[in-house]
C-alpha cells in the first residue's frame, strides 16, 4: 500500500456529436440511444485532424503533472493504455515521453482495451511499492472515432474520443492502492475486437453487444466483490465505485447487484460516450472537481473490455 494518484488531468476535443447529429449519419434515434445506453453526446476529433493518441495523452499528462506539482524530471516511467496507437510500434507512451521532455526511465503501452487504465494503475503501483520508481504517469489516450465504421449503428453510436492521465506516486501513510485484481479470458476474444487496417473482413469494430453486456455485468460485479473481500472489507464499506463508462444500463445493473446506492456510483457516460481507457480518469477528474473525492475514502475502480479483460483497483483515497 502507498501508491496514490497525486494529480489527475484530462483532455477532450471541443467538437460535440449529439445523438441528433448521429440520426443524420445512421438509422437511429436519440430515444433509442438514450434508452439503450444513456449516452446523449460524445466529443470527437474533427475529421482530418492531425492529432494522434500521443497528442491527446500529452495534453492530459501535462494537466496531471501541473495538478500534482510534479516536473517531467521526477517521472520515472510512462504507461499508456489505448486501442488506436500512433503507430504499430514504437509505443504511444514513447511519443508522449518525447513530447513531455521526460528523460528518465521507461515508456510502454498496455493493450487491454477498455480495461487498460485499471491494468496500468496496477503496474504503476507495483513499481512504486517496489521502490523502483518515484512517480509513474498512467495515461489512457483514446482517439476512437476515426477507426469506427460510421455505417454500423451497433457500434458508432457508443464511442467518444478523450484522454485521461494520473501521476501515480508515493502517498502518506495509510493511503493508496490496497489491492488489485486483473483477469482475462482469451476464449472470448471474438466478442469485441478491432481489425488492423490490412486485415480481412470489414473495417471498424466488431461487437456482440449482448454478450459484452452480460460479461460486463457478471465479471465486473464479481471482481469488485472479490477484490473488496480479499482486502478484508465489505462492499458496503465502499465510499465510491468508479466504473468504466460504457453504458448506463451496465453501470446501473452492477450497482444494483452490488447493492450500492446511486450516489456511490459515478456516472458521466451521457456526456462523453464510451472513451475506453480514458473513461475512469475522466470520471475521477469530474468527481474531484465536484469535491466528491476526499482523503480517506474507500474507492474502487473497475473496468471490462475486449479480450475479454477486466480488473479492479481498490484504493484508500
Ligand atoms: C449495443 C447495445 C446498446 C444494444 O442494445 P440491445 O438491447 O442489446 O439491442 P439489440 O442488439 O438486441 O438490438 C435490438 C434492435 O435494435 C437495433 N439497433 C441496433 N443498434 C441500433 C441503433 N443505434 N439505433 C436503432 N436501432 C438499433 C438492432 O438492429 C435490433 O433490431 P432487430 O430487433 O430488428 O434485429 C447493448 O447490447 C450494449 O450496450 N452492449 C454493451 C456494449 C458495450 O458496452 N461495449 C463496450 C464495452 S467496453
Amino acid at each position: 500500500m502507498g501508491a496514490v494518484f497525486r494529480g489527475i488531468g484530462v483532455y477532450y476535443p471541443e467538437t460535440v456529436l449529439t445523438n441528433s447529429d448521429i440520426e443524420k449519419i445512421v438509422e437511429t434515434t436519440d430515444e433509442w440511444i438514450t434508452t439503450r445506453t444513456g449516452i446523449k453526446q460524445r466529443h470527437i476529433i474533427p475529421k482530418g485532424s492531425p492529432l494522434k493518441a500521443s497528442d491527446f495523452g500529452t495534453f492530459a499528462a501535462k494537466a496531471a503533472l501541473e495538478k500534482a506539482g510534479v516536473g517531467p524530471d521526477e517521472i520515472d516511467g510512462i504507461i499508456c493504455a489505448n486501442i488506436n496507437p500512433d503507430k504499430q510500434f514504437p509505443a504511444t507512451a514513447c511519443f508522449i515521453q518525447a513530447k513531455l521532455g521526460v528523460k528518465n526511465g521507461f515508456a510502454f503501452d498496455v493493450t487491454a482495451a477498455c480495461a487498460g487504465f485499471v491494468y496500468a494503475v496496477n503496474m504503476a503501483a507495483l513499481l512504486i511499492d517496489a521502490g523502483q520508481c518515484r512517480n509513474v504517469l498512467v495515461i489512457g489516450a483514446e482517439i476512437i472515432s476515426p477507426v469506427l465504421d460510421w455505417t454500423d449503428r451497433n457500434t458508432c453510436i457508443l464511442f467518444g474520443d478523450a484522454a485521461g492521465a494520473v501521476v501515480v506516486g508515493k502517498g502518506p501513510e495509510g493511503r493508496g492502492l490496497i489491492r488489485s485484481q486483473l483477469k482475462s479470458d482469451g476464449t472470448q476474444s471474438e466478442v469485441l475486437y478491432l481489425n488492423l487496417p490490412g486485415d480481412e473482413g470489414r473495417r471498424g469494430m466488431f461487437m456482440d453487444g449482448k454478450q459484452v453486456f452480460k460479461a460486463a455485468v457478471t465479471e465486473v460485479t464479481d471482481i469488485v466483490r472479490s477484490t473488496v473481500a480479499q482486502a478484508g472489507f465489505k462492499v458496503e464499506d465502499l465510499d465510491l465505485l468508479v466504473l468504466h463508462q460504457a453504458n448506463v444500463r451496465i453501470l446501473n445493473a452492477i450497482a444494483e447487484k452490488l447493492g450500492l446506492p446511486p450516489e456511490k456510483v459515478l456516472i458521466n457516460v451521457h456526456k462523453f460516450g464510451n472513451t475506453s481507457s480514458a473513461s475512469i480518469p475522466l470520471a475521477l477528474h469530474e468527481a474531484d472537481g465536484e469535491g466528491r473525492l476526499k482523503p480517506g475514502m474507500l474507492v474502487a475502480l473497475a473496468a471490462v473490455g475486449g479480450g475479454m479483460s477486466w480488473g479492479c483497483n481498490l484504493m484508500r483515497w
